[in-house]
């Protein structure tokens, strides 16, 4: 996981509104239609919802990120949660979450990112959550992944998230990452699931000459270039930094979604409620 960065994030609670537009121009869904498609529940069930959420500020490792507990307090607000952010960091903001009522919390450190239900113990954690928003959107974006071949780059936990999705999804898999032996790991933990190897071995200009759909999960800088997409190349890539260089995003266009927290973050939410 690459941390985040403040720049990264300090502007998601003012751009919620034109997140949403964007998102529907290339899904035709809202963050909060995409992450209830996600789930897998009607979005009018989290129409009318009371649940607080406490976002609990972690001061563990390398401490807290100036503007995350803002950015995901306007995410759950937005999705029509109560949000907070705790007065205090650390075990004083839990007590506080308790002592509050919140029904969820939300908190992070350097290794993991995650929800949990106070009423119901359900936990969500942002790598399963983020492949699985991504890969609906992705999902969206193509009118479907079965039978389509999917260029999946990164073996980490939100790769192998992602294609275990994919792989139920019907999707045809490639996968790749600069370490060889996560590569077949992935390869081979899809082939156990689905019954399916993956194909694998090629470097991402090969795999890219074959016009798959595109699911980025790597921490790779700009390792798309222009010449390796056309103006159909469609890309879902919650991979930070993001993977293409700048004339490749002025190809991609509005078939890219990218985001550091908003469709990850709304995931684990509704996971964490729909439980
Ligand atoms: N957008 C979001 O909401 C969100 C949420 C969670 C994680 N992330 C990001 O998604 C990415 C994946 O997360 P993770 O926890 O699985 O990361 P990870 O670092 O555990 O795994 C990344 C994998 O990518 C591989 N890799 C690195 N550079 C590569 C390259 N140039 N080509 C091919 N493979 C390459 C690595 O070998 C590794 O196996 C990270 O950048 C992380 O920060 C984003």
């Amino acid at each position: 996981m690459t941390r985040l960065i403040s720049e990264q994030i300090r502007l998601i609670p003012e751009g919620l509104k034109n997140y949403d537009l964007e998102l529907q121009a290339k899904t035709g869904l809202t963050l909060k239609e995409l992450a209830a498609a996600a789930v897998g529940v009607n979005p009018d069930r989290f129409d009318h919802f009371d649940s607080s959420v406490a976002v609990i500020p972690v001061t563990a490792g390398l401490g807290t990120i100036d503007g995350f507990s803002e950015a995901i307090k306007a995410i759950a607000l937005h999705l029509g949660f109560n949000a907070f952010i705790t007065s205090s960091a650390d075990v004083s903001g839990l007590v506080e979450a308790y002592d509050s009522n919140a029904d969820l919390i939300m908190l992070a450190d350097d290794y993991k990112y995650a929800v949990i239900n106070l009423n119901t113990r359900r936990v969500a954690e942002n790598d399963e959550a983020t492949a699985l928003g991504y890969c609906k959107a992705l999902a969206y974006m193509a009118g479907g992944v079965k039978g389509k071949e999917v260029l999946l780059i990164g073996a980490g936990p939100v790769g192998t998230a992602a294609a275990a999705r994919l792989a139920e999804a019907g999707a045809k898999l490639i996968v790749c990452d600069l370490n060889e032996n996560r590569e077949a790991a992935l390869a081979e933990s899809v082939r156990r699931k689905s019954g399916t190897l993956p194909l694998r071995g090629l470097t991402l200009t090969e795999a890219l000459k074959r016009k798959p759909l595109v699911f980025d999960a790597s921490p790779g800088d700009r390792i798309i270039s222009a010449a390796m997409i056309d103006e159909k190349t469609i890309i879902a890539a919650p991979g930070i930094p993001l993977g293409l260089d700048s004339d490749a995003l002025a190809i991609a266009g509005d078939r890219l979604i990218h985001d550091p927290l908003q469709i990850g973050t709304a995931v684990m939410l509704f996971t964490a409620l729909a439980g």
